[in-house]
């Protein structure tokens, strides 16, 4: 535990940063999974302790911003994504001293500080919901959530057909305090998750004091959980249609991207713009096209939003010219930069998906062919770094860790797994804690063992293994973020110049910056643009004309 005692200083300046306005457009923001990132007290769990102490590594590495997934008091159901308590940490990570120290220390090296929040649903632990079962039927605090009476002739069934993400029905009968089968509950997630009725003035008002409690701690910024979930559709019409897993991301659906939502951000954003320095939101709003998704990036709302079209894209040239053409022509009319990401605690690891055959989709279960899967990930990290805009990075990926995909059943923790049918069942896999050191208790996570199983093989992946290494990947996401910094056409920006490139090819120009990304399988010979600035593989340079391997992005800069 920290030793750290409360300065009275209000912990809002980042110290050695200058303004940088406008700088969420282009930065690089770090997804910290504190259950696997470090382990401060050697009790097997990652921890606020374990992120501070490798804050300098964060620093070193050259990204913006943290953001960290939830580390309030829960019981962890869904591994902290049901909250029971949005003003304190879980006393498994810390405490709200470790959170204020972690807090300080990442603006003292210049690293902003993003929080997971999560409004669509609580904790079934969280005060209004235990007193609402305890309560009964006619209680005001179920007027917070979604309850209501079953259908047929003894409300045995539930009161519509919505489907749970994780698999089975959306909604939970619960036991009445005099032993009956009484109402059920809505919860979109796990049965533990209840969502929330935002209808109901109370959570409005409960979440705005919430963003205002850690604006006053300092943070730089939120991550919105299940952005596209808080409305739902009046009366709470069924589907009419089973198998609505499918459907998800694909089409707009009583429970997700209902309009309504938009009022929400727009309150939001007039009190984060209250407060002094730059602050930001970023949704996580899983909606059918990206053109829905600038709804939440409306110069009046959020900052940004996740490009999970980008993410789900296979390793294919015209694939991915294509969403990036289309990302940004639906980011402009809205002034919003578009952002990119490849993995995050919800997907399989991007080294592990481009291992195996496109068309496979973000939840795989074969290890495939790694090195070629590790060949691809780095091509497509540089690629992504060159695009305009904000890029996510998530934890591990710059150490090219592919997904564990063998862990046995028994050490398995995601709730979607043991409801089966969950579209998310094999997430355990790009959880499993980071490996700082070749050797030695899990591998320099801490010194404790780590709640997941570390593969053998671990430690060659590890910080110290590739620390200095030319040509590791830890080494290769250093260069590219500290060119990222340097090069004037990267970063922030809206549009990129398509070159003509053989099939299987993307090229683009953006002022005297090139970016080449070969996705054909086979090496190609194309203009050297000019000087070779970084590359994933090998580049050979001859004659004016460069070979450019299979499965390789190549920077350079142009006179
Ligand atoms: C988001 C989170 C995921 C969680 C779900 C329910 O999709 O990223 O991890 O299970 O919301 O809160």
């Amino acid at each position: 535990m920290s030793q750290h005692s409360a300065d009275p200083a209000p912990n809002t300046a980042l110290a050695t940063v200058a303004a940088h306005r406008d700088w969420w457009r282009e930065a690089v923001i770090y997804q910290v999974y504190p259950r696997s990132f470090a382990d401060g007290n050697g009790d097997g769990m990652g921890d606020l302790e374990g992120v501070r102490s490798r804050l300098p590594y964060l620093r070193d590495l050259g990204v913006d911003a943290v953001w960290l997934s939830p580390f309030y008091a829960s019981p962890q159901a869904d591994a902290g994504y049901d909250v029971a308590d949005y003003r304190a940490v879980d006393p498994m990570f810390g405490n709200l001293l470790d959170a204020d120290a972690l807090i300080r220390d990442a603006h003292g090296l210049g690293l902003r500080i993003i929080v997971d929040l999560v409004p669509n649903h609580s904790s079934d632990q969280y005060e209004w919901f235990r007193r609402a079962l305890a309560e009964g039927p006619g209680s005001p605090l179920r007027e917070r959530y979604h309850f209501r009476p079953g259908k047929g002739e003894n409300g045995e069934l539930p009161p519509n057909d919505w489907e749970s993400v994780f698999g089975g029905p959306a909604w939970t009968r619960v036991t009445e305090p005099d032993g009956t089968p009484g109402e059920w509950y809505l919860h979109l997630f796990a049965p533990e998750q209840p969502d929330f009725n935002w209808d109901h003035p109370a959570v409005g008002d409960e979440f705005r004091s919430i963003l205002r409690f850690w604006l006053d701690m300092g943070v730089d910024g939120f991550r919105i959980d299940v952005a596209h979930g808080l409305v739902k559709a009046e009366g709470l019409p069924d589907l009419g249609t089973h198998d609505q897993l499918k459907l998800l991301g694909n089409d707009v659906m009583p429970f997700f991207d209902q309009d309504g939502v938009h009022a929400i951000y727009r309150q939001w954003r007039t009190i984060l713009d209250e407060y002094a320095g730059e602050r930001i939101f970023v949704a996580e709003a899983w909606t059918p096209t990206v053109e829905r998704t600038a709804n939440y990036v409306r110069p009046d709302e959020l900052h940004q939003a996740f490009n999970f079209q980008y993410l789900s894209t296979d390793w294919d040239a015209a694939e991915l010219r294509a969403v990036i053409e289309r990302t940004l022509e639906a980011m402009r009319p809205v002034g919003a930069p578009a952002t990119w990401v490849l993995s995050n605690h919800d997907v399989t690891r991007h080294a592990t998906r481009f291992a195996n055959p496109p068309g496979l989709g973000t939840q795989i279960r074969t290890a495939g062919d790694r090195e070629l899967g590790l060949r691809r990930a780095r091509a497509a990290t540089l690629l992504m770094l060159a695009l305009p805009g904000s890029a996510y990075i998530y934890q591990g990926e710059e150490l090219g860790l592919p997904d564990v995909v063998d862990l046995p059943d028994e050490v398995r923790q995601d709730p979607a797994y043991f409801r089966g049918a969950g579209q998310d069942g094999f997430r355990d896999g790009c959880r499993v804690p980071i490996p700082w050191t070749r050797s030695g208790s899990s591998y320099g996570f801490g010194t404790g063992g780590s709640w997941l199983p570390q593969p053998a093989g671990w430690g060659d992946l590890s910080v110290e293994a590739q620390q200095g290494v030319a040509g590791s990947t830890l080494e290769l996401y250093r260069s590219a973020l500290a060119a990222r910094r340097e090069q004037p056409g990267l970063g922030a920006g809206d549009s990129v110049e398509w070159l003509r490139a053989p099939e299987g090819v993307l090229a683009f120009r953006r002022g005297g910056f090139v970016c080449v990304a070969n996705t054909s399988g086979e090496s190609v010979a194309l203009p050297a643009y000019g000087r070779v600035l970084l590359a994933s593989a090998e580049v050979t340079e001859a004659d004016g004309e460069a070979k450019v391997p299979a499965d390789t992005t190549v920077w350079w800069t142009v006179d």
